[in-house]
């Protein structure tokens, strides 16, 4: 029986089970039976010819996770740590919007995932749920917020003050997407956003409902530096490189990143 919550006309999935999957592949094809073309085409699909994510998923590929030899260790762990917090494995989420998109509880979902993995959660600018809601979902646990920065400065304090307050362990800035990619599948499927984005509606004066990536993308401040990000919150900034591919495509397509991690006073 299919259980849905139907949002705006879109059905987003109630179902909650044990997963019976092999790998990865089993899970999107199981994504793709569940979750409606448009936001399956959103999540799933990358910019122009895909060049770029297939570049990604093979760079992913062949991160490799070395045992140490001869190192006299009963029970190898993968656990690690990142700016001093413990993880237990060193895979950590990276920031996903509008994650309503694929579960009716959306990141609150996620971020319960993320915690009983032992590892952290990036919350998006652009979640379906707010910073309160996710990071009510997994007390205690570590988790980072991304900031798009927005043109609207107001809108960025707020965010950033929202995320101090719920107990954000850092703030991803995301500097490399000033501009929307060109994304075939959601100008096949003519996808624009069924689902408010929870920020946008509590704290823009902009809202999300019915925007498709190029609207949005375009409250973005699309002129970023450090200096802003040292100005504005009096941070220490830390450059962090997430499956870095290939420089010279990154800002046309959905793949490789240059973070800034900000930890602010
Ligand atoms: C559906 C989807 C939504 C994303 N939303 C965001 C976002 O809100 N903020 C952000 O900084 N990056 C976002 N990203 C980019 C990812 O965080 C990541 O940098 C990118 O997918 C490349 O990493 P990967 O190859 O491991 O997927 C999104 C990616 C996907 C696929």
């Amino acid at each position: 029986m299919r259980s849905v919550t139907i949002t705006n006309g879109y059905e987003q999935s109630d179902r909650e089970q044990p997963l019976d999957i092999v790998d990865l592949e089993a899970l999107e094809e199981l994504a793709r039976q569940i979750i409606p073309t448009g936001g399956f085409g959103y999540i799933s699909g990358g910019s122009e010819d895909e060049w770029t994510k297939a570049r990604n998923r093979e760079a992913f590929n062949t991160a490799q996770i070395p045992p140490r030899m001869l190192a006299d260790i009963d029970h190898p762990s993968t656990e690690t740590s990142i700016f001093g917090i413990p993880l237990k494995t060193p895979v950590i989420m990276a920031p996903a919007a509008a994650q309503g998109l694929a579960h009716s509880r959306g990141e609150a979902a996620t971020a319960e995932g993320m915690a009983a993995a032992g590892t952290i959660m990036s919350q998006s600018t652009y979640g379906t749920t707010t910073i309160e809601q996710t990071a009510a979902a997994a007390p205690g646990a570590p988790w980072f917020f991304q900031l798009y920065m927005s043109t609207d400065w107001d809108f960025n304090h707020a965010l950033i003050d929202q995320a101090k307050k719920f107990g954000a362990s850092a703030v991803v800035l995301t500097v490399d997407s000033t501009q929307g990619g060109y994304r075939e599948a959601d100008v096949l499927n003519k996808f624009q956003f069924p689902l408010p984005m929870a920020n946008l509606e509590q704290f823009s004066s902009r809202g999300s409902e019915g925007k498709g990536i190029a609207e949005i993308y375009a409250a973005a401040a699309q002129a970023i530096s450090v200096d802003d990000v040292r100005q504005e919150y009096g941070c220490r900034t830390t450059v962090a490189a997430s499956s870095m591919v290939d420089p010279v495509h990154s800002t046309c397509c959905r793949a490789s990143r240059v973070r800034s991690t900000v930890g602010c006073r």
